[in-house]
Parts: C-alpha cells; sequence; structure tokens
C-alpha cells in the first residue's frame, strides 16, 4: 500500500480518462486521419474504422490498462511480474516511449514555432516555398523550440500524477475540444470562388468526407483502407508503447474500468472524426475541391494548411487557433510519453520522480538535438536510408510497436489467461463485452498484429506503396 502511494495515482475516473484521451489524441488524429479518410474512400473508412475500434482497438486498450492496474507497475516492471521469463517484453514496451519521445518533441517544437508565426502576423511567410524546410534544416532555431516544448512536457510531469499530469488534463481537453468545435464550425461554413467562376462550399467537402464512395471501391482498395485503417488505429490509442499500463497502474480498484475504456475510445475516435471534419472542408474549399491535395504528415499541416489560411478570411486568427489546438493535443501525448519513461526509471532503480526527470531531460535533449539536426547539419548520416527521425518512427512504428501487442497477446494466452484479465477488469463493473474480449484476443488481434507488421515493413521497403 505505501508503496503505491508513493508512486501517486489518479484521483478519479474522469481523471484518468482525460488523461489517457490527452495521450490518444494526437498528431495522428489531426495529421493522419482526415488524409486517410479521404484517401480511402471517406464514409467507408469511417465505417470500417470504427468497427475496429470497437473490436481490435478495444481489445488491446483493456488488455494494457488491465494489465497495469493488476500490477500497480509501469511496462518493465509490469511484465516481470506477470512472468519473470516475459521481462524482455517489457524492455522493448519500455524503450520505445524513451525513442519516441524526443523526436516527438521536435515535432512538438516545429507546431510551437508556427503558432509563434500566426501569433506574430507572421503567416503570410508560412506560405513560401522553402519556409518549412528551411526552418527545420536550421540548426539552433527548431533545436530551441523543441527545447521550449520539452520544458512545458517536463514542468507538467515533474509536478507528479494528480497534481501534474491530471490536473493540466482536466484543463486542456475540455479547451482542446471546445476549440475543435469552433474551427469544425468555421470550416463548414467556408465558401471559395476560383478564376473559372466555380463555387466550392466547406459543405461540399463535408460531403466528400462522410459520404461512401462505392464507385472506386475494389477488393484492392478496401484491402488497404483495411489496413490503414488497423495501423491508424494502433497508432491513435497509444497502445504498444506502455503508456496504457503505465496509466492503468495508476488506477484505483474502485474505478469502472469498462466504462472508462469506452469513453476514452469514444474521446478518440471523436476528436478524430472531427479533426476531419475541420481540415477536409477548408482543404477542399481551397484547393481546388480535389480530395487528393490533401497530404498526411508535415506536408499537410505546415505546407498545405498555411496556403489555405492565407487564402481564406480571418486567416491569421484561425491558424493561431489551430496551431494552439495541435499544440496542446502534442503536449498531452508528449506528456504520456516521458511519464512512461518516468515511471519505467522509478520502478526499476527506485529513484525519486525528480531524478528520473532528471535522467529523461538528459535522453531527450541527445536524442532530440540528433533528430533535429537530421535535418539540417547531420543530414549526412543515414541509416538504411533514413534520417534520425525517420529511423527512430520506422523502428518504434512499424517494428516494436507491433512485435510488442502481438507478444503482450500470445503472453495474455499462454501464460496469464484471458480468465485473469477479466478478473482484473470484474473488480470493479461487470465486463460487458467480455464474449467480444475472449474472441479477439484469442485470434483476431493477432492476425492483425501481424498484418499490421508486415505490412509497414512491406511499405517502408517500398514492396508495397500505403
Ligand atoms: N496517440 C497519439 C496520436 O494519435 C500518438 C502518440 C501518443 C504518439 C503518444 C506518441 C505518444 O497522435
Amino acid at each position: 500500500m505505501k508503496e503505491k502511494s508513493k508512486r501517486g495515482g489518479f484521483t478519479g475516473s474522469l481523471g484518468f480518462v482525460l488523461a489517457a484521451a490527452g495521450s490518444a489524441v494526437g498528431l495522428g488524429n489531426i495529421w493522419r486521419f482526415p488524409y486517410l479518410a479521404a484517401k480511402d474512400g471517406g464514409g467507408i473508412f469511417l465505417v470500417i474504422y470504427i468497427v475496429l475500434a470497437l473490436t481490435f482497438g478495444f481489445t488491446l486498450l483493456t488488455t494494457e490498462i488491465a494489465i497495469g492496474r493488476k500490477t500497480g507497475q509501469s511496462p518493465l516492471t509490469a511484465y516481470g511480474h506477470l512472468s519473470e521469463k516475459w521481462k524482455p517484453l517489457g524492455v522493448i514496451a519500455s524503450i520505445v516511449p524513451v525513442i519516441i519521445m524526443p523526436y516527438y518533441c521536435v515535432i512538438g517544437g516545429w507546431v510551437l514555432k508556427y503558432f509563434v508565426t500566426y501569433l506574430t502576423m507572421q503567416g503570410k511567410n508560412a506560405t513560401e516555398a522553402d519556409y518549412f524546410t528551411g526552418f527545420i534544416g536550421g540548426n539552433i532555431a527548431p533545436v530551441v523550440f523543441m527545447i521550449i516544448f520539452m520544458a512545458a512536457t517536463f514542468f507538467i510531469v515533474y509536478n507528479g500524477v494528480d497534481k501534474g499530469i491530471e490536473k493540466c488534463s482536466r484543463i486542456l481537453m475540455p479547451i482542446l475540444f471546445v476549440i475543435i468545435l469552433i474551427v469544425v464550425a468555421f470550416s463548414l461554413t467556408l465558401s471559395s470562388t476560383d478564376e473559372n467562376g466555380v463555387t466550392r462550399t466547406g459543405l461540399q467537402g463535408l460531403k466528400a468526407y462522410v459520404i461512401p464512395d462505392f464507385a472506386n471501391l475494389t477488393l484492392k482498395s478496401f484491402v488497404s483502407t483495411v489496413i490503414d485503417a488497423m495501423g491508424q488505429l494502433f497508432y491513435s490509442l497509444s497502445v504498444a508503447m506502455g503508456i496504457m499500463i503505465t496509466y492503468g497502474s495508476y488506477v484505483k480498484k474502485e474505478t469502472d474500468l469498462n466504462k472508462s475504456i469506452n469513453q476514452i475510445e469514444i474521446f478518440d475516435t471523436i476528436v478524430a472524426f472531427f479533426a476531419g471534419m475541420m481540415i477536409i472542408p477548408a482543404v477542399f474549399a481551397f484547393s481546388g475541391g480535389n480530395p487528393e491535395t490533401l497530404q498526411a504528415g508535415p506536408s499537410l499541416m505546415f505546407i498545405t494548411l498555411p496556403k489555405v489560411f492565407a487564402s481564406m478570411g480571418f486567416g491569421t486568427a484561425t491558424g493561431i487557433v489551430f496551431f494552439i489546438l495541435v499544440l496542446l493535443a502534442a503536449l498531452t501525448s508528449a506528456v504520456s510519453l516521458m511519464e512512461t519513461s518516468v515511471s519505467t526509471f522509478m520502478d526499476e532503480l527506485h529513484w525519486s520522480r525528480k531524478k528520473c526527470c532528471g535522467l529523461m531531460v538528459v535522453i531527450m535533449i541527445v536524442l532530440g538535438t540528433a533528430s533535429s539536426m537530421g535535418y539540417g547539419l547531420l543530414d549526412f548520416i543515414r541509416i538504411f536510408g533514413m534520417n534520425f527521425l525517420d529511423f527512430f518512427d520506422f523502428m518504434t512504428n512499424s517494428v516494436m510497436m507491433p512485435l510488442a501487442a502481438l507478444a503482450t497477446c500470445i503472453l495474455i494466452l499462454r501464460v496469464v489467461g484471458i480468465d485473469g484479465m477479466e478478473k482484473e477488469i470484474e473488480q470493479s463493473s461487470p465486463f460487458r463485452r467480455k464474449k467480444l474480449y475472449r474472441v479477439f484476443i484469442k485470434y483476431f488481434a493477432t492476425i492483425c498484429l501481424i498484418i499490421i507488421l508486415l505490412s509497414s515493413i512491406a511499405n517502408v521497403l517500398g514492396i508495397i506503396s500505403m
């Protein structure tokens, strides 16, 4: 009991749900989900995503949170508690956030830079051809913005689970939600007339987003939509990074896990859906009505959207509001990454939170600076043709995370037993989707994970293109 209180914990279910949703809602929701939906036939992608969220996503999320609460430990020691032989799995799960955190902060720094650009009324500059590449290729400015972003994350994690993470999630997550609603409403009212006199509205863009495009549906496109949705869901729920195990370890035994898990899933999915309602109509109205102009990742956020903002009314204000939204989403995800690493160090080394935060800062600055400079000074260093940031991203997302999730399913099936997981959930409330959980953890989750693993490696090797 004493040890538990030393680790800290969430005060109640709302704090837990908002913190976990804060982790889940991140860059993936904003810069990847809308792109995939536009690429994969609008409504068809949405329906497949929701079905997978309620089955596959639900199974993985439930497993990790239950492991956390059952063992009361962060990933490294949690796996060791379940079975000494399986501790190496804990090593993989706990290394993932240590690798992701530094480069996530590099991107957090880019978002911060754009926020400052709009705040200082320089949004127009962001539309210049080499503004983005010029900035990230620099050796000082991106590192400085990264360090500021890290400092904010550090401050929250340093203050502990309830006074830092829970408190900030309780404030930031509702703000994030309100902002996204405002931007969605604005985006839907947009309209633009091009030089040929054709008017395109945000509402038409909304239609392209939600109405299923059956006309272009083929078996091949269906399969690739399912694979896209699976991979996206996996990343979006923050599973296989040890995060949900760590947050689960801070949950009280009387908290209704069943309900909390549903709420986390709903929150994450709604924000992803709204992100599409915010971005697709705006890009549709101002980029010639061709959904293919919508791209994923950095080019959407740092190149396409600034152009859209520049060509519409209230562009600067929209840029400010949009980038603060992205900043909040990225910050709460970064907090969960840092907390997982700090918690792992605390559980394994029995050091104080202060000391573990210090250790993590050193790792973050060294790896983060290397990742950032991979676009500038260190551009000549290539690992399998990738710069540091892309390589770290590939190793974690495409290799280590699917492997860790796969091994976790096997551990539950072979060692812990599905009953062990069910008992943990049922401590606080009836386990409503128990049958579904059984079927999925036994058969489908492993199959889905193998597909994710193989397809993402094949994608990076250029064998398929996703
Ligand atoms: N779930 C986050 C997202 O959708 C991904 C993430 C969370 C990545 C935490 C790293 C750390 O963007």
